[in-house]
């Protein structure tokens, strides 16, 4: 897979990207990972990237010019063109295996006010909000969807790391687990996870999962 970034921050992703499992899976070559600068695309001497908005109004917006000479530039056939902004679709867990699924993507980080709204109308193919919650850039956005996304890809997650049961998984919450030592500080593990009674076990979690969901997440359900 192939995800692209245009960002005013290039900086901003040494070493979230750069560490763990998306390191070796950057390392495998299951992600071909690029950050592109927006003011790379911007001609004049100050390599101006944004413009007050027309009708006034507090702040700056990205300027449609380097945006659309970044994407014209950067993109092929397939490539997927997602916009990073509030107003997107709320990103979740079944958007990031959507995603795992495309293997050519670019995602456009934001600044300042936002982007001009052709940049929407003309580029998108899409336009992603990681919560409703306002952030100063999308380079943030764009590293947790790139996250969570590299971890579906077949062959990055280790046999012991499996994507399978996890949150959101099967469209609940995980079942709670425990390590050794079976009891600590009086806490003991429940029995039936000591058992060796794999139904049993597999029941009790099940259980476990729909009582957490319902508990903490009733929107799931
Ligand atoms: C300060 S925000 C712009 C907010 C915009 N004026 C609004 O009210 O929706 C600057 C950039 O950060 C990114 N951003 C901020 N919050 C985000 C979020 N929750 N999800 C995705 N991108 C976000 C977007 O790329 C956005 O263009």
């Amino acid at each position: 897979m192939r995800i692209e970034v245009l960002t005013l921050f290039p900086g901003m992703f040494a070493g979230p990207l750069d560490e763990s499992i998306i390191k070796r899976a950057r390392e495998k070559g299951l992600l071909d990972f690029r950050i592109h600068n927006l003011r790379d695309y911007a001609h004049d001497r100050h390599k101006t990237v944004d413009e007050r908005p027309f009708g006034g109004g507090p702040g700056m917006l990205l300027k449609p010019e380097p945006i659309f000479e970044a994407v014209e530039k950067l993109t092929r056939e397939n490539t997927r063109v997602i916009l990073l902004s509030p107003s997107g679709r709320t990103f979740n867990q079944a958007i990031a295996r959507e995603l795992a699924q495309v293997h050519d993507m670019l995602l456009i980080s934001g600044h300042y006010e936002g982007f001009d709204e052709r940049v929407r109308e003309c580029l998108a193919d899409d336009e992603l909000s990681i919560g409703d919650y306002v952030l100063t850039n999308g380079a943030l956005p764009a590293m947790v969807i790139v996250d969570a996304i590299t971890r579906l890809l077949p062959g990055v997650l280790g046999d012991d790391e499996s994507s399978h049961e996890e949150s959101f998984s099967h469209g609940l919450l995980e079942y709670p687990q425990y390590t050794r030592p079976a009891e600590f500080r009086g806490m003991k593990v429940p029995e039936v996870l000591l058992s060796g009674n794999h139904a049993q076990i597999a029941r009790w979690r099940a259980e476990e999962a729909a009582r957490q969901t319902k508990e903490r997440r009733p929107d799931l359900l």
